[in-house]
């Protein structure tokens, strides 16, 4: 019996058939660079991937994916991604994606010790804290969950505002923040309408100065 990873290189010669049969110069074009305007930050999730909910092609969106969709700023992979994305390909639009039932904001909720993962899950504890009488006021486990995604998807989306990278885009041109819901029930992602996109949204203690003369240093 062949290994079920096997099955996965298979897919992949019938995807890439199809993908230029439909057009010869699919993968060509797709080698000569990438031009995404959506920085996407979403969970690891297997059920939350980025492109199939969305209904976009690879090239469409760039995308860091953790657990619970955190956005830490001690995180070098992820600002390494969002330097990237901010200032190299300049995507007009990052999009904060968590869901409904996550496993890592339900595990922040309770008060088990996982190990490693804890350190993690440390961040969706200090988000529950901040919004605890609202969160405790909810009786319902899995409506409590569900507040608790949102306000961290909240949060998220303004610690992606506290960057310096998002602020010093900010100073010359057009940046837009999103903060997304996916429900894993329905597949229906729902606009939190939180979006920021100028420095005005951000608390002043968080807001870093930047001179346009000195925005090329
Ligand atoms: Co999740």
């Amino acid at each position: 019996m062949k290994a079920s990873y096997n099955r996965l290189i298979e897919n992949n010669k019938e995807w890439a058939a199809k993908k230029l049969d439909l057009d010869p110069d699919y993968f060509s074009d797709s080698a000569k660079g990438q031009q995404p305007e959506f920085l996407w930050v979403g969970c690891s999730d297997s059920r939350v991937p980025a492109n199939e909910i969305t209904n976009t092609e690879p090239g469409e969106i760039f995308v860091h994916r953790n657990i619970a969709n955190m956005v830490v700023h001690t995180d070098l992979n992820f600002m390494s991604v969002l330097q990237y994305a901010v200032e190299v390909l300049k995507v007009k639009h990052i999009i904060v994606c968590g869901h409904y039932g996550c496993g890592g904001v339900n595990a922040a909720m309770g008060s088990l010790n996982n190990g490693l993962v804890n350190k993690w899950l440390r961040n969706i504890k200090e988000v529950y804290a901040k919004y605890e009488a609202e969160l405790d006021a909810i009786t319902d486990m899995q409506m409590r969950s569900n507040r608790l995604v949102e306000l961290n998807v909240f949060e998220q989306v303004h610690n992606l505002a506290k960057t310096s990278i998002v602020q010093k885009a900010w100073a010359s041109r057009s940046l837009q923040v999103h903060g997304w819901v996916y429900g894993l029930a329905d597949g229906r992602i729902k606009d939190l309408g939180c979006m920021v996109d100028e420095i005005e949204d951000l608390e002043p203690i968080f807001r870093f100065e930047f001179h346009k003369e000195k925005l090329d240093a």
